[in-house]
């Protein structure tokens, strides 16, 4: 189960920045939710953070929370760890006086979950006195800071009081609610997205994946300490940060900047949807109807090396070799195929259709390894990403 970060958001310039710090918690597996002052919903309206979290988000103390009349105390309770960023000197102020007056400040009260604290205000209000000598006392009481960073200002001020880069809050958070390091001076290797195989200038066979699924698994690994590679086939993600990404088009290059990486890899996990055919003469002009219907119409293909069963046949015995098997039906029966057919050590069994497997953020997977077969339900590709890389560190041990 993941845990859950609630995100308390002030009314500050920053907030802007308290979206990338909800995709990064997410790309950390943990599940993030938000709770904001009114004077925040003045610079981002709510709706923003119900859609990148896809929880409602808590604004009033007297809202009408569906079935919760006590909002702030099942708040409080839901969260693993709660998160203030940014956080105003206003509502340090309140809070190291235990002052409850907003829906924010009360779940602060009421919580017992640990709170980390990301400021970010004007210079002069940061190195105030009053301002200092709240954090002082917010530290005494426990309380973790993620401390402001000096630099220009949103008031065109230069000093302290810039809210902390959005990763090493990330970082903060993951690290206090001890995401595992479990995969520290391991080397994973990770496919991701389709391959192309071009027919000529213009045309080419494909599918539908996002590489998301892959980079979700990149990026997990990354942040339980390994050195990762991810190869990728023509995606729109950006290259996460902190990995090495090598581009690749078609499987004949895949399997070359595989190759080159999995010698010296712990881990190969394939998540890519490699085309098992190429055409057999693929053309360097774009084919033209009439004049090359001959080469339209019959299309000769060549079958593509299968990349994992390759690697999987020269693997060592310290090596893991994962893949993932796409099915329109009978996931568990095609997945022990596969496990069995390319010599994996597990298969990540996913049914692919309208509402799961390529290019959504979600999908339901099933683990199929020589002694069993576990359902998982249906999640988020970065908690799935979590719960194969806690299968594979349970196996390294
Ligand atoms: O990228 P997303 O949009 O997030 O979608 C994720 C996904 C649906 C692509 C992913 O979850 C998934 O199921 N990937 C495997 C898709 C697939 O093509 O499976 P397959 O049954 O054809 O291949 C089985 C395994 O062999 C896979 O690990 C594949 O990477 C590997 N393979 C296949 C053919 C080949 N020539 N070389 C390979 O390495």
């Amino acid at each position: 189960m993941s845990k859950t970060v609630l995100i308390g958001v002030t009314g500050c310039v920053a907030i802007y920045k308290t979206c990338e710090i909800i995709r990064g918690l997410q790309k950390g597996g943990v599940r993030a939710k938000v709770v904001m002052t009114e004077s925040a919903t003045h610079f981002i309206n709510p709706t923003l953070f119900r859609s990148l979290t896809r929880e409602p988000v808590a604004v009033g103390l007297f809202d009408d929370a569906p079935g919760d009349p006590i909002h702030h105390v099942s708040l409080a309770k839901e969260a693993d760890l709660f998160l203030i960023a940014p956080c105003t000197a206003n509502v340090m102020a309140k809070m190291a006086h235990g002052i409850a007056d907003d829906l924010l400040t009360t779940t602060a009260l009421a919580t017992t979950a640990p709170i980390v604290i990301a400021p970010a205000m004007n210079v002069n209000m940061y190195e105030n006195v009053a301002t200092q000598q709240n954090m002082e006392t917010l530290r005494s009481r426990g309380i973790e800071f993620v401390d402001a960073e000096s630099g220009y200002l949103a008031c065109g001020d230069e000093g302290k009081g810039r809210l902390a880069d959005p990763a090493v809050i990330v970082k903060a958070v993951l690290d206090r609610l001890n995401v595992k390091r479990d995969l520290e001076g391991k080397r994973v290797l990770v496919t991701a997205g389709p391959t192309v195989e071009p027919i000529d200038a213009v045309r080419f066979i494909s599918n539908p994946s996002s590489g998301k699924m892959g980079f979700a698994i990149a990026v997990a690994a990354h942040n339980r300490g390994a050195d990762v590679t991810l190869v990728t086939g023509p995606v729109s993600l950006e290259d996460p940060a902190g990995i090495e990404t090598v581009h690749v088009k078609t499987a004949l290059e895949m399997f070359d900047a595989v190759e080159s990486a999995f010698g010296e890899s712990d881990i190969a996990i394939f998540t890519a949807a490699v085309s098992d055919y190429r055409p057999a003469s693929p053309v360097e002009r774009k084919l033209k109807k009439g004049a090359d219907d001959a080469a339209l119409e019959t299309l000769e293909l060549v079958e593509n090396p299968d990349i994992l069963a390759t690697m999987a046949s020269r693997k060592r015995p310290d090596q893991l070799v994962v893949g993932f098997a796409a099915e329109t039906e009978n996931v568990e029966a095609n997945a022990r195929k596969k496990l069995v057919g390319k010599k994996a050590d597990l298969i990540v069994g996913n049914l692919v259709s309208h509402d799961n497997g390529f290019a959504i953020d979600e999908n339901e997977a099933m683990l199929v390894d020589a002694r069993a077969s576990k359902e998982l339900p249906r999640m988020t590709k970065a908690q799935l990403a979590c719960a194969i890389l806690d299968e594979l560190s349970l196996a390294l041990q």
